[in-house]
């Protein structure tokens, strides 16, 4: 499939179009960002690592019904995906609590949560991506009650899969985030990736708070060896996709 013009270009991606208008593909960059973009670095070799790791979580997810963007993966840092249109969006699924949970409410890091918490945010960079209210997201016309109630509901079922897929692999889904797309005829697909740039995983064989983290937060908070603990997310996602997959 030949590829055509740079679509558009993200903090962790580059999108362009193929010559099929209803497929594009998406590059995955070694470039990472925090805060809203005010902390940049580099891992390297995140776009392979991350693009590896989505396609198996693509791929587990479909096996489990539930629809993706997910096509194909042509080469090691490259996703082909079903064009979407992006709901702005941000779906944030938490079993424990971490991150911008604890600063906001004071509950402390490590509280496992009575049951999963799904939380919307604006997609939106100019603003910092605020927490939404179901009103909020109504009134500014993000998704229809429809596509929320499905979006809620499609958010709970990934959490389901996803905790028991990584529980396998030896790792606690903390938190994570998920982003939704519209095809021409309406159908809503799971988009974007599922990476430990989007995810909180903790190392069930640690128990130090720093030592325990496989997942971007090493990167925000400075805590070193960024590469090696992606690359042992990518290991173990693997081994265990293999041995239940065959
Ligand atoms: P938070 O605790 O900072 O709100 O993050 C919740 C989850 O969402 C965490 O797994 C990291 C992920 N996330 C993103 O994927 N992109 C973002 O821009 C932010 C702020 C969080
Ligand atoms: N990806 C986000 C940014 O740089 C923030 C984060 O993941 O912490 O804007």
């Amino acid at each position: 499939m030949s590829v055509h013009q740079k679509l558009y270009e993200g903090k962790a991606k580059i999108l362009y179009t193929t010559d099929d208008p209803e497929v594009l593909l998406t590059h995955f960059k070694d470039d990472a960002t925090a805060f809203n973009a005010q902390k940049r670095g580099q891992i390297v070799g995140k776009g392979e690592m991350n693009c590896a790791i989505a396609t198996q979580l693509f791929k587990l997810l479909e096996a489990a019904g539930i629809p993706t963007h997910f096509i194909d993966r042509p080469a090691p840092n490259e996703m082909l995906v079903k064009s979407v249109r992006i709901l702005l969006v941000e779906v944030v699924v938490r079993n424990i609590a971490a991150g911008s949970l604890c600063q906001q409410t004071g509950l402390p890091v490590g509280k496992v949560l009575p049951t999963p918490l799904v939380e919307f945010y604006f997609k939106n960079d100019a603003l910092g991506d605020p927490l939404l209210t179901r009103d909020r997201l109504l009134l500014l016309e993000l998704a229809t009650p429809e596509q929320l109630d499905q979006l809620t509901e499609q958010a709970l079922q990934i959490n389901k899969i996803l905790t028991a897929f990584f529980d396998q692999c030896g790792i606690t889904l903390v938190d994570f985030k998920l982003e939704f797309g519209v095809t021409s005829t309406q159908q809503l697909l799971l988009a974007d990736e599922i990476s430990p740039d989007t995810c909180r995983l903790w190392n069930q064989a640690e128990t130090d708070p720093d030592r325990r983290v496989m997942d971007k937060d090493r990167f925000r908070r400075d805590l070193g060896n960024v590469e090696s603990a992606y690359q042992q997310v990518l290991e173990r996602v693997l081994a265990t996709n293999t041995a239940t997959n065959g």
